[in-house]
C-alpha cells in the first residue's frame, strides 16, 4: 500500500511539473483526486484494510492527497501569475507615442469672408441685422419700387410660395423692414441667404448669400457712399485697391451705380484673373430712391441715404481665388480644409 501511494504521488508530481496549461493541470486533478481518480480508488479500498492498520493507512492517504493538492494549488497560482504577466506585457501602452489627432473643423470660407465684412462695417459704426428668408412680395419687390408687371421683376427668377409670398431674391427687403421701424438714423448691414430659380453652374446657384447695406441720416450724399465703399474695398482687398463707379440702374436707388475694384492680382494692368480688364465688379449701390423712403414713412426732404448690395460668394471666390462657386457648397473637406 505504501509503495502504491508513493507511486501515485510521484507520478502526479511529475505530471504537475510537466503540465503547460491550466487545462492540463485540471486533467491531473481529475485523474488523481476526481471521483474516479486513482487516490479516490485507494480511499474506497480502505474497507479491505484491517481495522488496526486503518488509521496509519488513512493518515498516509491524507498526506499524499495534501501534498498533491498543495502542488496543484501552487502550480496553478504560478501559471495564473505568468499568464497575467504575459497579458500585461502584450497590452503595454507607450505613453510617449503621439496621440491620435481629433478632427477639428473650422469656419467655412463663406463664413470667414462674412466675418471679415462684418468686422469692417462694425468698425464704421454699423449694426448687423437679419431679415427673413421667406418674404412678402411687398417687401421683396413692391416696397423697393418694383411694382407688379415691372420688367425688373423678370430679371430675378423667383421661387413663389403663393401670390403674396416668395423666397427672397435679394437682401434688399431688409432695408424696408428696418426703415419701417422708424428709428433714425440707420447704419446697418444685413447678411443672409437669397434664392433665385437659377441653374447651377460655376457662377450661379439657386441659393446664395448677399450682404445688404443701408445708411439713412440727414445730409447723406453720394460722397458718403463713395467714401464708405472705397474704405470697405481697401480694407477687404488691400490698401492699394482703387475703386470705380459705373452708372447703372436699380429701381430702389437713384442714382444707381456698380462699383468695380482694381484687380488685386495684377494691380489693374489686366490679367487672366480679371479677364484682361484690370477691374472686377463687386457690388451694386446707389442713393435710396425718394419714393422708397416715402413708402417706408421717411420724409425724403429731411432724410437721405445710400444702399448697397454685395454677393458674399463673389467676395469669397475673389478673396481666395476660387474659380468655381460649386466648391463652396459641396462640403468636400479636402477643399474646405485649405482655408
Ligand atoms: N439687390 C440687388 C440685387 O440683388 C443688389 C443691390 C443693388 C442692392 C443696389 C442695393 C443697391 O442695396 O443699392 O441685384
Amino acid at each position: 500500500m505504501q509503495e502504491k501511494l508513493r507511486q501515485i504521488r510521484e507520478r502526479a508530481m511529475q505530471e504537475i511539473a510537466s503540465a503547460d496549461s491550466l487545462a492540463k493541470l485540471n486533467d491531473v486533478r481529475v485523474a488523481v483526486l476526481g471521483k474516479k481518480g486513482e487516490l479516490t480508488a485507494v480511499l474506497k479500498g480502505m474497507k479491505d484494510v484491517s481495522p488496526e492498520d486503518r488509521p496509519k493507512v488513512g493518515q498516509m492517504v491524507n498526506e499524499t492527497r495534501e501534498a498533491i493538492e498543495n502542488s496543484l494549488g501552487e502550480t496553478k497560482k504560478k501559471m495564473e501569475a505568468l499568464a497575467l504577466e504575459q497579458k500585461l506585457q502584450k497590452e503595454v501602452i507607450d505613453v510617449t507615442l503621439p496621440s491620435k489627432r481629433s478632427g477639428f473643423g473650422h469656419a467655412h470660407p463663406n463664413t470667414i469672408a462674412l466675418e471679415e465684412v462684418e468686422r469692417i462695417f462694425i468698425g464704421m459704426g454699423y449694426e448687423v441685422v437679419e431679415g427673413l428668408e421667406i418674404e412678402y412680395d411687398y417687401y421683396n419687390f413692391e416696397a423697393l419700387n418694383i411694382p407688379a408687371n415691372h420688367p425688373a421683376k423678370d430679371e430675378q427668377d423667383t421661387f413663389y410660395i403663393n401670390n403674396d409670398i416668395v423666397l427672397r431674391t435679394q437682401t434688399s427687403p431688409v432695408q424696408v423692414r428696418v426703415m419701417e421701424q422708424g428709428k433714425l438714423p440707420i447704419r446697418m448691414i444685413a447678411p443672409g441667404r437669397v434664392f433665385r430659380s437659377d441653374e447651377v453652374d460655376a457662377t450661379h446657384s439657386p441659393s446664395f448669400h448677399q450682404i445688404e447695406g443701408l445708411v439713412i441720416d440727414k445730409n447723406i450724399t453720394f460722397a458718403d457712399l463713395k467714401g464708405t465703399l472705397q474704405e470697405f474695398a481697401k480694407e477687404l482687398f488691400g490698401a492699394d485697391t482703387k475703386v470705380k463707379f459705373r452708372p447703372h440702374h436699380f429701381p430702389f436707388t437713384e442714382p444707381s451705380a456698380e462699383m468695380d475694384v482694381t484687380c488685386f492680382k495684377c494691380g489693374g494692368k489686366g490679367c487672366r484673373f480679371c479677364k484682361g480688364e484690370g477691374w472686377i465688379e463687386i457690388l451694386g449701390c446707389g442713393m435710396v430712391h425718394p419714393h422708397v423712403l416715402e413708402m417706408s414713412h421717411i420724409d425724403p426732404k429731411e432724410y437721405t441715404g445710400f444702399a448697397f448690395g454685395v454677393g458674399l460668394e463673389r467676395i469669397a471666390l475673389l478673396k481666395y481665388e476660387i474659380d468655381d462657386m460649386r466648391l463652396l457648397y459641396e462640403n468636400d473637406s479636402r477643399f474646405l480644409s485649405q482655408f
